[in-house]
């Protein structure tokens, strides 16, 4: 088990350098998780793929929770607190606090890893009138553990996880962090829960490698974060962005292949690592599914499915889980 660092930033340090062991160092398919990628520059560079045009989630999402605010928060009655796991900038949350703020004065806690995508996020939201933002640079879990030790009493709180970031996780820990996530809520909390449907292969694929090279860029930068947090040299040219789609695990799978044999040293993990031509660096996996996965899912925190939002254009579904 992880011992608890003294501060937030060293404790990412050191998730972070045994992340990076158990992913490169062993004999099998090396990996990083995802959660690395949102360092600065990431972030910035993940609101710059939800412009592209070939990106069609984001804006799907938006079209959701611009037309469906109202009627989602009406389903709930009484004064809310809202949280966000993984806000990003919270560019589309605005809808969401401003359906909320007619109603009554809030708080919202978003809650990132990635402080410059908190700070974006204050900015962003911070004007809204009866608004109040309190961002928690945290991991999901530990932000939601500080914000139940938070919230007022008698609110009720909407928990929001949207953009489909849930798809992520491997289906085994989606079910369980589902789990982690209603032991930190009361009875009669919501959950506004994002997840990108299964749609043609060919749309998926341009998502995740666009012409201009965007999401390349957001990939390969993973390899500069190491660089600068661990004082590793890994040489970006050395390494190629490519999205595979598995039919089988119904994912879209971001790898890092390498163009040709070489080594490189992590001089703050005393490592060196021997990588081959054409294997590859797994960083990001993203799951795919139908519209009644989520209601399954849901059960394993204690969840009901109380309604679900369908965007046409591009499918993908908003669904409100009400913990029982
Ligand atoms: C795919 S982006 C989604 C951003 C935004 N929610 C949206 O829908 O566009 C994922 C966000 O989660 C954050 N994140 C990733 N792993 C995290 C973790 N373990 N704990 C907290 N935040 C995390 C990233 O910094 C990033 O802002």
């Amino acid at each position: 088990m992880r011992s608890e660092a003294a501060s937030p930033i060293l404790a990412f340090h050191e998730e972070l350098a045994s992340d990076i062991r158990t992913g490169l160092a062993g004999p099998g398919q090396k990996m990083i998780p995802s959660r690395y990628l949102y360092d600065d520059l990431g972030s910035a560079l993940f609101d710059a793929i939800s412009f592209l045009p070939e990106y069609g989630l984001t804006r799907a999402d938006e079209r959701i929770l611009r037309t469906h605010a109202r009627d989602i928060v009406g389903r709930l009655p009484g004064p809310i607190t809202v949280a966000e796991l993984g806000s990003g900038s919270g560019r589309k949350t605005r809808w969401i606090l401003e359906a909320i703020a007619r109603r009554g004065s809030t708080t919202y806690y978003p809650i990132d890893i990635s402080r410059a995508a908190l700070t974006r996020c204050a900015l962003e939201l911070g004007q809204l009138p009866s608004v109040r933002v309190e961002p928690i640079e945290r991991d999901y879990l530990r932000g939601l553990s500080e914000v139940a030790a938070r919230r007022g009493k008698s609110d009720r709180l909407l928990l929001l996880f949207l953009g489909s970031t849930i798809g992520n996780f491997e289906p085994a820990q989606a079910r369980d962090f589902i789990r982690e996530v209603g032991e930190r809520l009361k009875p009669g909390d919501g959950f506004l829960l994002g997840t990108d449907l299964l749609k043609p292969v060919p749309t998926l694929l341009a998502a995740y490698d666009d012409p201009l090279g965007v999401t390349a860029a957001f990939n390969l930068n993973l390899l500069m974060h190491l660089n600068r947090d661990l004082d590793a040299d890994f040489d970006p040219g050395s390494f190629a962005h490519e999205a595979r789609w598995s039919a089988a695990e119904r994912r879209i799978e971001m790898h890092l292949v390498v163009r040709r044999a070489h080594t490189v040293t992590i001089r703050g993990l005393d490592m060196r690592i021997r990588f081959e031509e054409r294997e590859t660096i797994w960083t990001e996996s993203s799951y795919k599914v139908e519209r009644e996965d989520t209601a399954r899912l849901a059960k394993h925190g204690g969840f009901d499915c109380l309604s679900q939002w369908v965007d046409r254009e591009w499918p993908f579904a908003e669904s409100l889980l009400l913990r029982r």
